[in-house]
């Protein structure tokens, strides 16, 4: 536990720093300050004695989370110290409950728009599973014009705009949606997402691509019968309490032959947030080429507004074809 502890304690330290929204930034280089006041430690404490493998930055965030739920939104801005302090008393209880029990779900529906294209270049009927689909919004999102504002070149832009064969959509998330603690897991530089979630929510489900949303847990795929033709999994990795490189063969046995795994989120894993040497990227592997990562796009976050050829988008295709 102490080591786990000083884990946290330096991620949250971390957080403080770089190129991330704003208040975001400052609330973490805060929380650092006061890490080792009792209630915070009492809130820390008690987390870990429920989920002993809770993953570093998914604590830090289910903090913040917590707070921007219990204060609704409170935390858009950035606080001073003393009113950050008087929240972690005020709501102790509470934030010991969600961060007992919660996970953080955001649904960015761009970071789709790398599916679409992908799924484009495959040119060919695919099965496709979500593994942490949230509330499916990116599943539905495929041959929509959800991504007509995401800004690229004209290669990438024939590629976003042809409509791709998807035979079956499945989405898996361990968590019940949940509309409120969704609102909060937005960060406030997608606040205007948040505002139109709802309506999104409900234009998709009439309008958008048919999906089957289940709940299950990334780390008990060995159990599922189906075979998928795709796998994708976007910014779920970090928060995965249990070994990584058993889900990697999870995900593995689930694909046909032919089949591959899209895993979206920052290049480099220890750096959870945006910067120019870490870029949002969709690394994808080939069942029969398992240790070789494809590059194929990258967007200069994760709110994916612009999505440029990754290093090895002609070779994924050469290699594809
Ligand atoms: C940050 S959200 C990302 C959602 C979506 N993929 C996106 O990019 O917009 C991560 C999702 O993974 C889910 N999740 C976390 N751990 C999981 C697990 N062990 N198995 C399945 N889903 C999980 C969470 O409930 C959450 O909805």
């Amino acid at each position: 536990m102490k080591n786990k502890t000083i884990k946290i304690s330096r991620t949250i330290k971390k957080l403080g720093y770089g190129e991330q929204d704003p208040p975001v930034r400052h609330f973490f280089s805060t929380l650092s300050k006061i890490s080792n006041k009792n209630h915070f430690k009492k809130i820390l404490r008690k987390t870990l004695e429920k989920r002993p493998n809770i993953t570093e930055e998914h604590f830090a965030y289910l903090i913040y989370i917590s707070l921007q739920y219990l204060t609704d939104f409170d935390y858009d801005k950035e606080n001073k110290k003393k009113k950050i302090e008087s929240d972690l008393i005020l709501y102790s209880d509470k934030i010991i409950k969600l961060c007992q029990s919660k996970y953080a779900s955001t649904n960015v529906i761009e970071r789709y728009a790398f599916m679409q294209i992908i799924l484009a270049l495959l040119n060919k009927p695919s099965l496709v599973i979500d593994v942490g689909a949230s509330l499916g919004l990116g599943l539905m999102s495929l041959n929509t014009d959800s991504f007509s504002h995401i800004g690229v070149d004209s290669t990438l832009k024939h590629y976003l705009n042809k409509k791709v064969n998807v035979s079956k959509a499945i989405g898996v998330d361990i968590q019940k949606p949940d509309l409120k603690w969704q609102l909060a897991c937005y960060l406030p530089e997608s606040k205007k997402n948040r505002l139109e979630l709802e309506s999104v929510y409900k234009k998709l489900k009439r309008e958008g691509t048919e999906i089957s949303l289940i709940r299950g847990s990334i780390l008990e795929l060995d159990k599922v019968k189906l075979k998928a033709d795709i796998v994708w999994t976007s910014n779920i990795l970090y928060e995965v309490e249990g070994d990584l490189s058993k889900v990697f063969t999870y995900i593995k046995n689930l694909l046909n032959k032919g089949g591959i795994w899209i895993n979206t989120d920052y290049r480099h894993g220890d750096k959870p947030f945006a910067t120019k040497e870490n870029p949002y990227v969709a690394m994808v592997r080939i069942k029969e080429k398992w240790n070789r990562i494809f590059e194929v796009l990258e967007a200069p976050s994760d709110v994916v507004r612009i999505i440029k050829q990754g290093n090895d988008f002609e070779k994924f295709i050469e290699v594809y074809e």
